[in-house]
């Protein structure tokens, strides 16, 4: 239902040719229903329904600065910025409140080209410079956007919504802060350089969230952007937030990915609240319990074909943290999702969970779905000489600690050490193991604190 439903909505924005056909379907599968009689207001329907593309069509004679509201490398909030053909247009007297141009959007390479940032780019234009270029003639596009570069890195779940959406969230959040004004709704998401395909992925998780997370904005492609383009006007972008990943990867406090200077932004409180509320605040499945104990919730990915524990490790570290539960210090339980499982069920187990356990993957992306509090935890199993910290800094970004356990030690993201494998690591090993007694007596330590 999701994936019809998006697949309808998107091309309600898709202009042209495509707009015709999909009437035409709809009309066909609405007509098999109502049997004609009511054919004439379906059209009347689909007509209002097309009218982004005429909303977007008024002209104003107006050219707005253009503002840097927010900025962190590669996330950047901004007010009635320009765009014509994949070129952006920032217009301002004041050069000098523009953070580099590099760090704030790039041609969006595809993988191996080097990034670059040239004045096909971006330009940054007086309003002496706008007016000869004509821009006083634009459109508007309605409302406020979250802008997505990439050409690549789309999909799995963490590269669009641990990586890019969520340091996208996070610069659109610390806007409020430094406006003191709440923020308006997104009108829409647009991943203006991949198409619906490549942005899928195969458990649906892309699309299930943007469109719980957003559920009245409209999900954009490259074709709409191409559509856009070919008209050779000049678009003004009311609020949009501009997320480049190569831009991201060129911050000063990077430590290997994109988003880590915009999780430095700061923001009023549990800033992932609204995400989680809109997924799990409607949870009406299987019930919760509650026995008011905190809860351990080791992700198990026994049942997949690649990266997971010998089974001799997955019993034992089970069985050390059943004592846990025994002791009556945790709740614990062990889960293992498939794409099966309802996205909001899986969202509401971690939601209830304090401390939780699991091999390096995307799955531990649901981490961002548990509400921090002080003895809030992920410890995420790896091998010896394996330091990948993906998990580690969406963890801390919401204020929880995370320790990459290496079998018998485990160390916090800033003093593991470099980021990366020694060549030893086969990262897709399934001879995980871990010395389950020394992770158990850890979590049984900080449980007590
Ligand atoms: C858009 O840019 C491309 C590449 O520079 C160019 O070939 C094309 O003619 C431009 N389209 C319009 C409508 O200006």
């Amino acid at each position: 239902m999701v994936f019809q439903r998006s697949t309808a909505k998107r091309r309600t924005v898709a202009f042209f040719g495509a707009t015709i056909s999909v009437i035409t379907l709809a009309a066909l599968s609405y007509t098999r229903i109502h049997n004609q009689t009511h054919l004439g207001n379906l059209c009347d329907h689909l007509a209002a329904r097309s009218t982004p593309l005429e909303a977007e069509s008024e002209s104003t004679n107006d050219v707005p600065f253009t503002k840097v509201i927010s900025h962190a490398a590669g996330f950047t909030v901004l007010e009635n910025a320009y765009w014509k053909n994949d070129t952006w247009y920032f217009v301002s007297e004041q050069p000098w409140s523009f953070p580099d141009l590099a760090s704030v959007v790039t041609q969006g390479p595809w993988h191996g080209s080097t990034p670059y940032t040239d004045a096909r780019v971006v330009r940054l234009i007086t309003l002496d410079e706008a007016t000869a270029m004509g821009i006083q003639d634009h459109s508007e596009l309605k409302g406020s956007t979250l802008f997505f570069n990439d050409r690549i890195s789309v999909p799995p779940v963490y590269h669009v919504v641990g990586e890019m959406f969520l340091g996208a969230w996070r610069a659109w959040q610390s806007a409020t802060w430094f406006t003191s004004k709440p923020n308006p709704d997104i009108a829409r998401l647009a991943f203006a350089h991949v198409d619906d395909d490549t942005f899928t992925d195969h458990a649906g998780m892309n699309h299930y969230y943007l469109e719980r997370f957003f559920p009245a904005a409209e999900l954009e492609f490259v074709e709409s952007w191409e559509a856009r383009a070919k008209t050779g006007k000049y678009y003004r972008l009311p609020k949009v937030v501009i997320a480049d990943r190569k831009s991201g990867h060129r911050g000063p406090k990077t430590r290997g990915k994109p988003m880590d200077d915009a999780f430095a932004l700061p923001v009023h409180g549990d800033w992932v609240a609204p995400l989680r509320q809109a997924i799990v605040g409607g949870y009406t499945g299987a019930p919760m319990p509650d026995k008011g104990l905190p809860v351990i919730t080791y992700l198990s990915r026994q049942s997949t074909h690649m990266r997971k524990m010998t089974q001799a490790s997955h019993e034992n570290l089970e069985a050390e943290l059943k004592k846990l539960e025994q002791d009556g210090i945790a709740e614990f339980n062990t889960v293992e999702f498939s794409d099966k499982d309802p996205k909001d069920y899986q969202a509401a187990v971690l939601a209830r969970t304090t401390i939780l356990v699991g091999v390096h993957g995307n799955g531990l992306t649901h981490l961002m779905w548990m509400v921090p509090n002080k003895l809030s935890a992920v410890y995420e199993l790896q091998q010896k000489g394996s330091r990948v910290d993906d998990y580690s800094i969406l963890s801390e970004a919401m204020n929880m600690k995370h320790w990459i356990v290496n079998v018998d030690t485990m160390c916090e993201r800033r003093d593991c050490g470099p980021r990366g494998l020694d060549p030893s690591v086969q990262i897709g090993s399934n001879e995980y193991t871990v010395d389950a007694a020394y992770l158990a007596q850890a979590i049984r330590t900080r449980l007590a604190a």
